[in-house]
Protein backbone atom coordinates (compact mmCIF):
# COMPACT_ATOMS: atom_id res chain seq x y z
CA UNK A 1 0.00 0.00 0.00
CA UNK A 2 0.98 3.83 -0.53
CA UNK A 3 0.10 6.91 1.55
CA UNK A 4 -0.09 9.75 -0.73
CA UNK A 5 -0.12 12.91 0.22
CA UNK A 6 -0.59 16.48 -1.89
CA UNK A 7 -0.87 20.04 -1.47
CA UNK A 8 -2.75 21.65 -3.75
CA UNK A 9 -4.38 24.98 -5.14
CA UNK A 10 -7.17 25.30 -2.48
CA UNK A 11 -9.84 26.46 -5.38
CA UNK A 12 -8.51 23.03 -7.42
CA UNK A 13 -9.45 20.54 -4.62
CA UNK A 14 -12.93 19.75 -5.39
CA UNK A 15 -12.44 18.78 -8.96
CA UNK A 16 -9.26 16.79 -7.33
CA UNK A 17 -11.78 15.09 -4.94
CA UNK A 18 -14.59 14.39 -7.01
CA UNK A 19 -12.15 12.92 -9.75
CA UNK A 20 -10.59 10.58 -7.37
CA UNK A 21 -13.90 9.86 -6.33
CA UNK A 22 -14.86 8.82 -9.68
CA UNK A 23 -11.93 6.23 -10.14
CA UNK A 24 -12.64 4.27 -7.08
CA UNK A 25 -10.47 5.34 -4.41
CA UNK A 26 -11.61 4.30 -0.56
CA UNK A 27 -11.92 7.64 1.29
CA UNK A 28 -9.60 11.07 1.82
CA UNK A 29 -8.44 13.16 4.57
CA UNK A 30 -8.28 16.73 4.45
CA UNK A 31 -6.87 19.36 5.80
CA UNK A 32 -6.36 23.22 5.69
CA UNK A 33 -3.09 24.45 5.98
CA UNK A 34 -0.97 27.35 4.89
CA UNK A 35 2.60 27.01 3.48
CA UNK A 36 5.74 28.98 1.57
CA UNK A 37 7.82 27.80 -1.02
CA UNK A 38 9.79 29.81 -3.60
CA UNK A 39 6.40 32.44 -4.39
CA UNK A 40 7.63 33.13 -0.46
CA UNK A 41 5.66 36.12 -0.53
CA UNK A 42 2.43 37.92 -1.53
CA UNK A 43 2.31 41.95 -1.79
CA UNK A 44 -1.35 43.30 -1.58
CA UNK A 45 -3.10 46.21 -0.91
CA UNK A 46 -5.34 46.65 1.39
CA UNK A 47 -7.41 49.96 2.07
CA UNK A 48 -4.49 51.43 0.33
CA UNK A 49 -1.74 50.26 2.39
CA UNK A 50 0.51 47.48 1.22
CA UNK A 51 0.17 44.09 3.31
CA UNK A 52 2.55 41.12 2.84
CA UNK A 53 1.66 37.33 3.62
CA UNK A 54 4.69 34.82 3.41
CA UNK A 55 2.15 31.79 3.93
CA UNK A 56 -0.51 31.02 1.28
CA UNK A 57 -3.36 28.79 2.02
CA UNK A 58 -3.05 25.15 0.65
CA UNK A 59 -5.47 22.11 0.88
CA UNK A 60 -3.72 19.20 1.99
CA UNK A 61 -4.95 15.95 1.22
CA UNK A 62 -4.18 11.78 2.18
CA UNK A 63 -5.52 8.94 0.85
CA UNK A 64 -3.97 5.17 1.05
CA UNK A 65 -4.35 3.25 -1.81
CA UNK A 66 -2.84 -0.03 -2.97
CA UNK A 67 -0.04 -0.55 -5.18
CA UNK A 68 -1.63 -0.96 -8.45
CA UNK A 69 -4.07 2.05 -8.08
CA UNK A 70 -0.60 4.62 -7.85
CA UNK A 71 -0.37 5.38 -11.42
CA UNK A 72 -3.60 6.25 -12.26
CA UNK A 73 -4.10 8.37 -8.86
CA UNK A 74 -0.72 10.75 -9.45
CA UNK A 75 -2.22 11.11 -12.75
CA UNK A 76 -5.67 12.15 -11.62
CA UNK A 77 -4.32 14.29 -9.24
CA UNK A 78 -2.10 15.95 -11.51
CA UNK A 79 -4.49 16.83 -14.40
CA UNK A 80 -6.97 17.76 -12.09
CA UNK A 81 -4.43 19.79 -9.98
CA UNK A 82 -2.15 21.68 -12.94
CA UNK A 83 -2.77 24.94 -13.75
CA UNK A 84 1.31 24.75 -15.21
CA UNK A 85 1.97 27.76 -13.19
CA UNK A 86 4.43 28.10 -10.40
CA UNK A 87 2.51 27.12 -7.05
CA UNK A 88 0.94 23.86 -7.99
CA UNK A 89 1.91 22.07 -5.36
CA UNK A 90 3.01 18.97 -4.62
CA UNK A 91 2.67 15.24 -4.25
CA UNK A 92 4.56 12.72 -2.33
CA UNK A 93 4.31 9.25 -1.90
CA UNK A 94 5.50 6.56 1.02
CA UNK A 95 5.02 3.45 1.66
CA UNK A 96 2.24 1.86 4.55
CA UNK A 97 3.11 -1.21 6.11
CA UNK A 98 -0.31 -2.13 7.70
CA UNK A 99 -3.80 -0.53 7.40
CA UNK A 100 -6.63 -1.84 10.02
CA UNK A 101 -10.57 -0.92 9.56
CA UNK A 102 -10.79 -0.52 13.39
CA UNK A 103 -14.76 -1.24 12.94
CA UNK A 104 -14.49 -4.90 10.89
CA UNK A 105 -10.83 -5.44 11.88
CA UNK A 106 -10.26 -5.81 8.17
CA UNK A 107 -6.49 -5.60 7.52
CA UNK A 108 -3.99 -4.23 4.48
CA UNK A 109 -5.91 -3.57 1.11
CA UNK A 110 -9.10 -4.91 2.69
CA UNK A 111 -9.17 -2.23 4.79
CA UNK A 112 -8.62 0.60 2.69
CA UNK A 113 -11.39 -0.51 0.18
N1 LIG B 1 9.62 20.82 -0.25
C1 LIG B 1 8.42 21.10 0.26
N2 LIG B 1 8.07 20.60 1.46
C2 LIG B 1 6.85 20.86 1.98
N3 LIG B 1 5.91 21.60 1.37
C3 LIG B 1 6.22 22.11 0.17
C4 LIG B 1 7.49 21.88 -0.46
N4 LIG B 1 7.48 22.52 -1.65
C5 LIG B 1 6.26 23.09 -1.78
N5 LIG B 1 5.51 22.86 -0.67
C6 LIG B 1 4.16 23.31 -0.43
O1 LIG B 1 3.51 23.54 -1.66
C7 LIG B 1 3.05 24.89 -1.73
C8 LIG B 1 3.21 25.35 -3.18
O2 LIG B 1 4.56 25.29 -3.52
P1 LIG B 1 5.06 25.06 -5.01
O3 LIG B 1 6.33 24.27 -4.96
O4 LIG B 1 3.94 24.57 -5.83
O5 LIG B 1 5.35 26.57 -5.46
P2 LIG B 1 6.71 27.29 -5.82
O6 LIG B 1 7.89 26.60 -5.20
O7 LIG B 1 6.51 28.71 -5.49
O8 LIG B 1 6.76 27.18 -7.40
P3 LIG B 1 7.09 25.89 -8.29
O9 LIG B 1 5.75 25.43 -8.76
O10 LIG B 1 7.95 26.45 -9.36
O11 LIG B 1 7.82 24.88 -7.44
C9 LIG B 1 3.89 25.62 -0.70
O12 LIG B 1 3.20 26.77 -0.23
C10 LIG B 1 4.06 24.59 0.38
O13 LIG B 1 2.90 24.54 1.16
MG1 LIG C 1 8.32 24.54 -5.44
Amino acid sequence: MKRVEAIVRVERLPIVKEHLREIGIGGMTITSVSGWSKQRELHLQWRGLPVSYDLIPRSKFEIIIPDDQLDLVLKTITENARTGEHGDGLISVSNVEEAINIATLDRGERAIK
